[in-house]
Parts: C-alpha cells; sequence; structure tokens
C-alpha cells in the first residue's frame, strides 16, 4: 500500500489556507505550520488528515522540533513556505534534515513595497535530486489597472508549484514592477 501524500505548509492558514485544503480535499495528510496553527480549521473539510503544529519561524529550532514530531519519522516529501524573511533562511536550515532524498519545496515570495525578485537568496540546500520551486507573488489586471493577488490565486499558485517542475515560477504578473497597484 502506498503511503498518503503528506504535505508541509509553513503560514498556512493566512492566504495559504485555500491550498491546505484543497490538499486535505484531495486526500493529503497536511502539517500545518503557525503560531496559531488551528485557524486552519476553519472551513477545512473533516478528513482527520490536519494536523496543527504551532511553532513561530523565529525560533527555527523548535520549528523543526515540532515538525519531526508530527511526521513521526517519515521523510517530508513535500513542503510549501511562506516565511517572512529573514526568517526562511533558519526555516529551511529546520527543515532540510527532515527531507526525503527527492523531496519539493516551494517557497513563495511577495511583497507590495519592494519587487519580490529583489530579495531573493536561492537557497543553497537543494541540489538535485531535490527541487526548489520559487513562487514570486505579483499581480493582476483589472479593467482600470491592477489588483493584488486574492488567496485563492495564491493558493492556486502555490498548488501548481507543487507540480509544475519549473524552478522559478510567477502567479500574476510582476513585469513591468511599477504598473503595481
Ligand atoms: N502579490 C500579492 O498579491 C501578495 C503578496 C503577499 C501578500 N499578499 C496579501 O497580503 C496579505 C497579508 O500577508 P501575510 O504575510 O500577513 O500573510 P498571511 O498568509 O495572511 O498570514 C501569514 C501566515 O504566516 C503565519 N505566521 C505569521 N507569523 C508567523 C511566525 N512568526 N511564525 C510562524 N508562522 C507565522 C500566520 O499564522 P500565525 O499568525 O498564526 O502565526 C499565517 O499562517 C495576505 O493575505 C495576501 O493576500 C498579497
Amino acid at each position: 500500500m502506498t503511503a498518503p501524500r503528506e504535505v508541509v505548509v509553513v503560514g498556512g492558514t493566512g492566504m495559504l489556507r485555500p491550498a491546505v485544503h484543497e490538499l486535505l480535499r484531495t486526500g493529503a495528510r497536511v502539517v500545518c505550520v503557525a503560531r496559531r496553527p488551528e485557524r486552519a480549521e476553519r472551513g477545512a473539510p473533516d478528513t482527520g488528515e490536519l494536523v496543527p503544529v504551532p511553532a513561530d519561524w523565529a525560533a527555527p529550532r523548535e520549528l523543526g522540533e515540532a515538525v519531526k514530531g508530527a511526521v513521526e519519522g517519515r521523510r517530508v516529501a513535500e513542503a510549501l513556505l511562506w516565511v517572512h524573511t529573514p526568517f526562511d533562511e533558519g526555516v529551511h536550515a529546520a527543515l532540510v534534515p527532515l527531507l526525503s532524498a527527492d523531496a519539493t519545496v516551494v517557497q513563495l515570495w511577495g511583497s507590495s513595497g519592494v519587487d519580490p525578485r529583489r530579495s531573493r537568496p536561492e537557497p543553497t540546500h537543494y541540489a538535485p535530486p531535490r527541487s526548489y520551486r520559487s513562487v514570486v507573488l505579483g499581480f493582476a489586471d483589472t479593467g482600470r489597472g491592477t489588483r493584488w493577488l486574492t488567496n485563492q490565486e495564491i493558493s492556486d499558485a502555490a498548488l501548481r508549484g507543487l507540480r509544475d517542475s519549473e524552478p522559478k515560477q510567477i502567479a500574476g504578473r510582476v513585469e513591468p514592477w511599477s504598473d503595481r497597484p
């Protein structure tokens, strides 16, 4: 019997909540990490596969220990990360020892103030056969200008990041950045 899909989502209770719910709907076990991870439960399908893990990304060692406890010895094959910089570096370091040899890590990059492509150091932990994919959050066009992406659009892009092997993905558009809302 194949083991059920298991995805670790850090920062999964805000804009990634629709992604967490879709993963649950499709039968995955979701390890949802946030300071108040139970917030992911609102509107979630009741599959019994949502594992809320309270942790703070400012304390990455404890966050890693908490995720380790939640996955009960299994290797993490997929991770979806929304972590404010510079805390993402500590989160990467804490999760790397838990990853499978061919794990996929998708990280979202977004900022309403600065072009997110500018603040993007490439993490060095993910040599093949591991995959690291970045999803830059851009903006969308409206009839009269532009707007920021909705949580649903961001979640859809995050899930595409797990499926699509392209290492650099963009949700919406970022060119030219001066068109942002
Ligand atoms: N390009 C775009 O369109 C774009 C880009 C970026 C953001 N946005 C929008 O801006 C809104 C606000 O962004 P946001 O950053 O507040 O995102 P958010 O996704 O609404 O919330 C942040 C997530 O990270 C968790 N988190 C925050 N601090 C944490 C910590 N110290 N340790 C662990 N987890 C932590 C939060 O849960 P806890 O608070 O429980 O820890 C939550 O799950 C979003 O709703 C999104 O729609 C749009």
